[in-house]
């Protein structure tokens, strides 16, 4: 069991080991018995974490902003357009400035091609751990509350677990691709069997496919790609039909393309549910994009664990900030 954390930056979980993850997880299952019971769990007494903001958020700004309030510090809500940045300041001064007046830097970035960079460039500057709160390649935050969900409802041992990341069909916005691709990378660190699924056009990057592949064949899990939805959905023991963009492919910030309209039949069904094996999880990073991603009857059945998948946001993100801005 790997006890050393604090510091660590908390980028990409490729960069934290399996003993890491799975310490990770023990502190969130602790953190949310401790919930449970109403027990006081104040590891982080006078510390501030910065949680800047380049886009929206729900879930991830409030298990944040919650979290830290549970842990016994303080957050600091930086929408950036109210920040010097908005006049050029630059990633490494905002970061060096930060780490002088806190214990953690948390940023979310999802602009294609700048997020994962930007995120770099103030952990090279930072003397404070950076906490990635979703960038343009990542989102770890919502792979360990999805792993955790699953280990919760099927138990620890997840090997041969056959897990589903299926595209569907959105016009909310062109969301970026850190979904699928921390599940494609992660699932398999965990023996499961993954089947990628999505229309042509909809690729993540061959970097990713290739490591998740290596994933696989390093802790016993699979990775295989359709772009036949049926198929993906056919006796898979958990789901995940979300919408992707197709930045690889196209660089276009617009959300309504022809590649996108002709993909309007991508769409999570009670009767596309009924190819799953019996009691089937349903899951979803959330926001979801009812009637187009998903029929209410899916998402709202008894298949279904978005908000469990959710609350877990608040147990894993807390987790987080305790070993890395406090432990040893
Ligand atoms: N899943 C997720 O990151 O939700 P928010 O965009 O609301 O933070």
């Amino acid at each position: 069991m790997q006890t050393i954390f604090r510091g660590k930056h908390f980028i990409t979980l490729e960069e934290w080991s399996n003993e890491e993850i799975d310490t990770l997880l023990d502190v969130s299952y602790e953190l949310k018995r401790a919930f449970a019971m109403d027990l006081p769990t104040e590891y982080l007494p006078r510390k501030t974490v910065f949680l800047m903001f380049f886009e929206q958020s729900t879930r991830t700004r409030n298990s944040m902003e919650a979290g830290i309030t549970q842990l016994g510090g303080h957050a600091h809500f930086l929408d950036v357009s109210n920040m010097q940045i908005a006049h050029g300041e630059t990633a490494k001064d905002t970061a060096v400035i930060l780490s002088r007046m806190g214990h953690a830097i948390a940023c979310r970035n999802c602009f294609w091609k700048q997020g994962n960079r930007y995120l770099r460039e103030m952990a090279a500057a930072s003397t404070v751990p950076i906490i990635n709160m979703q960038d343009d390649l990542y989102h770890p935050l919502q792979a360990i509350a999805d792993l955790m969900t699953i280990q919760e409802k099927r138990g620890r041992n997840t090997r041969n677990l056959k897990v589903s990341v299926i595209w569907a069909y959105a016009t909310t916005h062109k969301k970026p691709i850190s979904v699928p691709v921390s599940q494609v990378l992660l699932f398999p660190r965990y023996g499961m069997d993954v089947t990628l699924a999505y229309p042509e056009g909809y690729d993540l990057p061959d970097w990713v496919i290739e490591k998740a592949r290596q994933n696989a064949a390093r802790y016993g899990g699979s990775l295989r790609i359709t772009h036949d939805q049926e198929e993906a959905y056919r006796d898979a023991d958990v789901v995940f039909p979300k919408n992707w963009g197709n930045w690889v492919t196209d660089e276009d910030p617009e959300v309504r393309s022809a590649a996108l309209e002709a993909n309007r039949h991508w769409k999570c069904t009670v009767e596309r549910m009924k190819l799953t094996a019996r009691d089937a999880l349903y899951m979803h990073a959330l926001p979801a994009d009812r009637v187009n991603e998903v029929e209410d009857a899916v998402i709202d059945g008894p298949q279904s664990v978005v908000y469990d998948e959710a609350e877990n946001r608040l147990h894993t993100a807390k987790a987080v900030m305790a070993l890395t801005m406090g432990g040893r």
